[in-house]
């Protein structure tokens, strides 16, 4: 594989850096802790890793309002350890991709503080600001990703300021040019310093409607997430005019050596609409299909979404996957309900499917969400709705790496920032020495992966297959089934020898008369080895 395209057939790893290892006994991971783990992620076999944001901010939407774009969180270290986090994965042939936001910053930013100053200040027209109606109304119906409101008043001024999450990060006018100039040079600082690319947040919702028109009402037809939320959000998020700036990104991630990744949190519900975030092969490089983590964990279900994204995603481009992240449920808990066989059958479509699979902390070990009581939240989410919805604490708490209190992430006595949960139940140490576990189920599929070009790069085509059972082929000569049903059934088009299965015992086993697969049972096989 050439090296600039290394994210194509590469595993990359996804750590959300305040719960992954804690270096200094403060109970918060930090970069160190990374350093601390990347033999464990050689080990593992990941060609890259996304961190969370670990730039400067007052965490009111934990890292996700930025206060200072190119200095770091000092929790988690200095701008000198990014560079040793960078030359030590380095040294390991893993690659680091840092979180990026650039639909909003925190309230606290020099620019925020100085545009709320007067109607005149400098960086007035780099937020999004406007009239509230003559009866003391809102601009518009826009409403908040977080609920209520997406304006504020601000009274030194007398005018609304928009912010599509908290009132605490107000979106940037993406319409003034000195805000795009702004976010170029904040990608150079980091693509400078050796960073592989960048996870964009909300990379589909940048550019707002400049008329700041009405959002359309929900009505029944619409699907359950938008009537949940009251309106179709059309003009404050993925307007057309996000691409020109998707394009100018790539632009400049492309005049580096290697080039640059962009990776896009496409929050956009429809496979569609996510297919577009590729443009002509100079947007996105990879754009996050989250139809297929919102899917019911069926075999219609998934099979469908897959299929869609094949015919979608222009040849240009290139598929990227995950089953958990820090914004949902993770896997064990959402399609698993925590039955490991389920895990198994989740974590074997992740990676085996044709694109990049983006494998969550913890789902490595199956770690389920924790279960959390109101005083030890910290998402603003979870504080403000709690009980229900849930908010996103429970699928952030610390890895779990060992079974002695802490679980390895901290020291012992140490409060951490969350809850660990139950450690002894399932962690890397344990899991490392067995060769049953989960951990070394996720490592060996991966090197599998690595084995055969036709994971890597194969073409994806689906197989004829009996009810409850999804099962396709990738590239000349290997084939995957998965039976996400409580039957035991046959697949009649898959031969050869089973490669690897999610019941370890049966690795190795020639294929007579089409593949046997109990109930949630899932096999990679190898078509070649007749
Ligand atoms: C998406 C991020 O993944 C989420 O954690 C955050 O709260 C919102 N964007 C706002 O930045």
């Amino acid at each position: 594989m050439p090296s600039d395209e290394w994210w194509r057939e590469g595993v990359i790893y996804q750590v959300y850096p305040r719960s992954f290892q804690d270096s200094n006994g403060d109970g918060i991971g930090d970069l160190q802790g990374i350093i601390s783990r990347l033999d464990y992620l050689e080990w593992l076999g990941v060609d890259a890793i996304w961190l969370n944001p670990i730039t400067v901010s007052p965490d009111a939407d934990v890292g996700y309002d930025v206060a200072d774009y190119c200095a770091v969180q000092p929790v988690f270290g200095d701008l000198s350890t990014v560079d040793a986090l960078i030359a030590e994965a380095t040294a390991r042939d893993i690659k680091v991709v840092l979180d990026v936001v650039p639909n909003h910053r925190s309230d606290r930013h020099p620019w925020f503080i100085d545009a709320r100053s007067s109607l005149s200040s400098l960086h007035r027209d780099w937020y999004v600001w406007a009239d509230p109606k003559p009866d003391g109304s809102r601009p518009n119906n826009w409403l908040s990703a977080f609920g209520g409101p997406a304006w504020t008043l601000d009274p030194r001024t007398g005018q609304c300021y928009l912010h599509n999450f908290l009132p605490e990060q107000p979106d940037l006018n993406w319409w003034n040019p000195a805000v795009r100039d702004a976010f170029d040079d904040i990608y150079r600082f980091w693509f400078d310093r050796g960073v592989a690319g960048f996870r964009i947040d909300v990379a589909h919702g940048i550019v707002k409607d400049r008329e700041l028109r009405d959002n359309p009402v929900a009505t029944k037809d619409d699907p359950a997430w938008v009537r949940a939320h009251g309106q179709r959000s059309v003009y404050n998020v993925e307007r057309p005019e996000v691409h020109d700036v998707l394009r100018r990104w790539r632009a400049v991630a492309n005049t580096y050596d290697p080039p640059r990744i962009l990776l896009g949190e496409t929050y956009v519900r429809d496979v569609r609409s996510m297919g577009r975030f590729y443009g002509q092969g100079d947007e996105l490089h990879l754009a996050f299909n989250f139809t297929y983590v919102h899917a019911p964990f069926e075999a219609a279900a998934l099979a469908r979404v897959v299929a869609e994204s094949e015919e979608i995603i222009p040849a240009v481009g290139w598929p990227v996957w995950t089953v958990s992240n820090h914004d949902v449920s993770r896997v064990m808990s959402r399609w698993a309900g925590g039955d490991e066989r389920k895990l198994r059958c989740a974590l074997l479509s992740l990676l085996r499917l044709r694109g990049t699979p983006v494998l969550y902390y913890g789902d490595d070990i199956g770690m389920a969400d924790t279960r959390l009581r109101k005083a030890d939240l910290q998402d603003p989410l979870g504080k403000r709705f709690w009980p229900a919805p849930r908010g996103r604490d429970p699928e952030r708490t610390p890895m779990h790496w060992g079974s002695e209190p802490g679980g390895g992430f901290t020291n012992v006595g140490v409060r951490p920032w969350l809850p660990t949960g139950d450690v002894a139940a399932r962690n890397v140490a344990d899991q490392r020495r067995d060769p049953s576990s989960t951990l070394r189920f996720v490592r060996d599929l991966i090197a599998v992966r690595r084995q055969r070009t036709d994971l890597r790069s194969g073409a994806y085509q689906q197989l004829p297959s009996p009810a409850g059972v999804w099962a396709w082929q990738r590239g000349a000569d290997t084939t995957i089934a998965l039976n996400l049903s409580d039957e035991p059934v046959r697949v009649p088009a898959i031969g050869g020898a089973i490669v690897i299965s999610t019941n370890r015992s049966r690795d190795g086993e020639r294929v007579e008369g089409g593949l046997a697969l109990g109930p949630w049972e899932g096999a990679t096989c190898s078509s070649a080895s007749t």
